[in-house]
């Protein structure tokens, strides 16, 4: 337990995060894969000798590995799975222009807020969305208290709808969640102040009520460059790839004679100063994303989306998770600019969020481009003989975020049968870091020789590690705990019979395989 005090207390994020959420929310097993994460060298905080940087993270030698692989499991599925799209990779700088035409000067913000005793800085929507959760999870604790009291004659649907006190909480947070919402859509800052106020809610810190007005604050990232010739020398990193891709629309479709539908696909870092950045990779301010524009002809946008919505389920699907790890999240209130939009949903351990969304964006982006650059933006339909402005379905993941679902899923610390405990990384074998351990089964009698030459065979195909070091369990455990599906064990037979014993991870089943048969296996056992 001291162990995970102490990585939290290192990481700015956490303390926070422990403040402005109840205690229960941070479960002992967010806590152990942040834990595990770290001390197997998957992911760390950054610049950690300095205390670290709020929010931002460092992948190490595996997680490295496994976000390498995740990244291409998407580039193979979207790139090489469609002859009709075509993967680019923009600069990370765009003219500041791009970002007036998307929207992002003028609305991508937060409201926030500061306490005057703290000086802490937190989002006001966010302090009031924590308010009603707990509103939610007092009805929820009184929901459990009836079922323990009622046994199996609880009708739980009726206890939520008619019980006076769990109504109240449900439907305080209901009114709550409203208001707020109203006064965001009219952009009344003075209400959303006054909401806080009158819900009476206190800096998680200080404990003060003690509050500054609510203000605007744009998520973007500026810095400044002295090269550009309009005299406006302030860019931005850009807070999405998607516009990288918009601004290319042209050059890719005339260089690669691309026909509608299409899709350009492109996956890169991406930059939001969030005020309250939370749960470890989940919500940093630099990440990365992948994304996928689908140009389609307008009118046929929702055939599309339909299309796009099955792909992108099969695709996360395919992983092995189980779907009732999956839910979709239909958005009810469109941005202007989209006619449809979804997101899809994981059980993180922190409860269902959004891993990806995917949203139907008309022509919003293509023409607001159009508008700003003088260029025009258009694809010539030679079936209908004219010019239009194709609409778009986006398909838009974060990696961080998978890569979080796919490791937290996969951390699981079991009890054996001889009552021994093992840490177990159950990564999708395709996706593991390490695909297999060569490990001689004693420091002698030829064994490191025929283990090595084992390595250098099967290197040039997988991603190996060799192994020498300890007791041959203890280093099998060492596997387990990074994920790496199967330990290839040369022992005293293996110099006779050309052969060795292949452990499979999650079975901690062995085979006796031979040496010449192993790329086989391994191809095999690896496929997606
Ligand atoms: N182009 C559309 C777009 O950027 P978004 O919902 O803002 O849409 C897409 O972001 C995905 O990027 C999210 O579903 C999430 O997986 C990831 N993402 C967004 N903000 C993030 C952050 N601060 N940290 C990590 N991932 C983030």
């Amino acid at each position: 337990m001291l162990r995970y005090r102490i990585l939290l207390e290192s990481m700015h994020g956490f303390l926070v995060i422990l403040h402005l959420n109840s205690k229960s929310m941070i479960e002992d097993i967010f806590k152990k894969i942040i834990s595990h994460a770290k001390e197997y060298g998957f992911i760390f905080q950054s610049s950690e000798i300095y205390d670290g940087l709020s929010a931002v993270y460092d992948y190490g030698q595996y997680g490295s590995e496994l976000k390498n692989n995740i990244r291409s499991y998407w580039w193979r599925s979207m790139v090489q799975h469609h002859e009709n799209i075509v993967g680019i990779d923009a600069a990370i700088f765009m003219h500041p222009t791009t970002w007036r035409a998307s929207g992002h000067v003028d609305a991508f913000n937060d409201p926030l807020i500061d306490n005057k005793d703290s000086k802490k800085r937190y989002r006001a929507d966010v302090l009031i969305e924590d308010y009603a959760e707990k509103q939610r999870q007092k009805a929820e604790k009184e929901i459990e208290k009836a079922k323990k009291r009622f046994g199996d004659d609880f009708d739980e649907k009726m206890y939520r709808e008619t019980n006076p006190r769990v109504k109240g909480y449900l439907d305080k947070a209901d009114e709550v969640v409203a208001t707020m919402a109203k006064a965001l859509a009219a952009e009344d800052l003075a209400a959303v102040k006054q909401l806080i106020e009158d819900l009476e809610i206190a800096c998680p810190i200080s404990g003060s009520r003690n509050w500054t007005d609510v203000r605007q604050f744009n998520l973007m990232f500026d810095t400044r460059m002295g090269s550009l010739s309009d005299g406006s020398d302030t860019i931005y990193l850009r807070p999405e790839t998607a516009q990288g891709i918009f601004v290319n629309f042209l050059n890719v479709m005339k260089s690669g004679r691309m026909k509608v539908p299409f899709g350009i696909a492109q996956t890169g870092k991406a930059f939001r100063n969030e005020i309250v950045a939370r749960q470890f990779i989940f919500r940093m301010r630099e990440f990365e994303q992948m994304e996928m524009q689908f140009f389609v002809k307008p009118g046929t946008e929702m055939e599309w989306f339909k299309y796009w919505k099955e792909q992108r389920m099969n695709w996360h699907l395919k992983m092995g998770i189980p779907e009732s790890k999956y839910r979709w999240h239909d958005h009810d209130k469109l941005a202007h600019y989209a006619n449809a939009a979804t997101d899809v949903e994981f059980d993180f351990p922190f409860g269902f969020k959004e891993l990806e969304g995917i949203h139907s964006r008309t022509d919003f982006d293509l023409s607001a481009h159009q508008e700003h650059s003088g260029k025009k933006l258009q694809y010539f339909d030679p079936e209908l003989n004219e010019n239009y402005v194709p609409y778009v379905i986006e398909t838009s993941i974060g990696l961080d975020r998978t890569f979080l679902a796919v490791f937290s899923h996969a951390l699981q610390e079991e009890k054996l049968e001889d009552g021994s405990e093992r840490t177990v990384l159950r990564l999708p074998k395709f996706l593991a870091p390490i695909k297999a351990a060569i490990l001689p089964l004693v420091k002698k009698d030829g064994m490191p020789e025929m283990a090595k030459k084992i390595f250098d065979e099967l290197k040039l195909d997988f991603m190996l590690q060799y192994d020498e070091k300890d007791a041959i369990g203890r280093r099998y455990r060492r596997q387990d705990a990074i994920g790496t599906p199967f330990c290839i064990t040369v022992d005293n037979e293996s110099l006779t019979d050309n052969s060795v014993t292949v452990r499979e991870r999650d079975s901690m089943k062995q085979a006796r395989i031979a040496i010449d048969q192993l790329r086989t296996y391994l191809f095999d056992q690896l496929k997606v």
